[in-house]
C-alpha cells in the first residue's frame, strides 16, 4: 500500500447558525467525524444528496478552510496557517476546480495570462516548471491556438478546460473537483471526463470527485464514499458501491437515480430543458 496523500482523522466543521427567525443561534454541523484516506493517482467519488456536507469536505480536503475538530494531513503534513508561505506552498500541489468556471477566471485577462499569472505566483516560470509551457499546456487540454482569447470567448466547456489548465500548470498531485461537470451539457461532460480520466493516467494525479450526479461519479471514481447529514455512511470500491449498496440511503440514492443509460439521460436532460423553456 502506497503512503495515503490525504488523510482525514475525524474530521468535523460545524457552522454558527444564521440566527434566523426559527434557527436562532444553532450550529450546523457539516462535517461530522469523518475518516478518509487517498492515494496518489486515485479517484475517490463523494456522493450524498443536496446539503449533506461534500463541498465542505472539500474545502476542508484542500486546506482552504480549517476543522472545528479532527486532523488533515496533505502529504503526511497538516496543513499549515492559512494564507502562510508554508501553506501557499502545499496548496500548489491542491488544486480545486469549481461548478462554475467563468467565476474561477479573470475576465480581464486572456487565458494564457491567466495560466502564466498562475506560474509566475508560484515561481515556477522560466524553466523551472515542469508542466510545460502555457501553451504546451492549453494544447494538452483541447485549447491549442485558444490562449489569446478571453474568457466570454469561450464555450462553457472551453472554460473548464481553461481551469482544468491553469490548475494543472502548478503540477498538483490532487484536484479537487466539486461539481466540475455539472453545469455543462452531457456530451460536454463526458468530454472532460475523459480528459480528466486522460490526464491522471498520464501524470498521476489524484481527485477527490465530488457530485450530486451518481452516473457522473460512478464513470470516473475508483473508490466512492457516501455522505448524509456530514457523515460518511457507507465507503467501497465504485463498482462494489453501485452493484450491492449496504446501506439504505446509498440504495435510495441509486434508486432515484433517473436515468442509468446515457440515451436515456440525454433524453431526460432534453425534457428538462423544454420544461425550462417553458418557464
Ligand atoms: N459557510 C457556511 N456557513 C454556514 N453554513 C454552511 C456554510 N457552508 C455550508 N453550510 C451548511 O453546511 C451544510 C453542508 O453544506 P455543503 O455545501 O457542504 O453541502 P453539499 O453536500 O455540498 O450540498 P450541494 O449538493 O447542494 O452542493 C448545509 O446545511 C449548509 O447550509
Ligand atoms: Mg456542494
Amino acid at each position: 500500500m502506497t503512503v495515503p496523500l490525504l488523510v482525514l482523522a475525524d474530521v468535523s466543521r460545524h457552522y454558527r447558525g444564521k440566527g434566523g427567525l426559527f434557527r436562532t443561534g444553532e450550529a450546523v454541523l457539516a462535517v461530522d467525524g469523518v475518516d478518509l484516506e487517498l492515494h496518489p493517482g486515485e479517484t475517490l467519488g463523494i456522493v450524498g444528496e443536496s446539503g449533506s456536507g461534500k463541498s465542505t469536505l472539500g474545502r476542508l480536503a484542500s486546506g482552504i478552510e480549517r476543522p472545528s475538530t479532527g486532523k488533515v494531513a496533505f502529504q503526511g503534513e497538516p496543513y499549515a496557517p492559512i494564507g502562510s508561505p508554508a501553506w501557499r506552498r502545499q496548496r500548489r500541489s491542491v488544486q480545486v476546480v469549481f461548478q462554475n468556471p467563468s467565476q474561477a477566471l479573470d475576465p480581464r485577462l486572456s487565458i494564457t495570462a491567466q495560466v502564466r499569472g498562475a506560474m509566475d505566483a508560484h515561481g515556477l516560470t522560466g524553466g523551472k516548471a515542469s508542466a510545460g509551457s502555457p501553451a504546451a499546456i492549453l494544447a494538452r487540454v483541447g485549447l491549442e491556438g485558444l490562449g489569446r482569447r478571453y474568457p466570454h470567448q469561450l464555450s462553457g466547456g472551453q472554460l473548464q478546460r481553461a481551469v482544468i489548465a491553469r490548475a494543472l500548470s502548478l503540477s498538483p498531485d490532487l484536484i479537487v473537483c466539486d461539481e466540475a461537470v455539472s453545469a455543462l451539457d452531457v456530451s460536454v461532460q463526458a468530454q472532460i471526463l475523459n480528459l480528466l480520466q486522460d490526464l491522471q493516467a498520464e501524470l498521476g494525479v489524484a481527485y477527490l470527485f465530488i457530485s450530486h450526479d451518481l452516473g457522473v461519479v460512478r464513470h470516473v471514481s475508483h473508490r466512492i464514499a457516501v455522505m448524509q447529514h456530514g457523515r460518511i455512511v457507507e465507503t467501497g470500491a465504485a463498482g462494489d458501491v453501485f452493484a450491492s449498496p449496504r446501506d439504505a440511503y446509498t440504495q435510495a440514492l441509486i434508486a432515484a437515480l433517473p436515468a442509468a443509460s446515457p440515451a436515456a439521460r440525454r433524453a431526460r436532460d432534453a425534457r428538462r430543458r423544454l420544461e425550462l423553456a417553458k418557464v
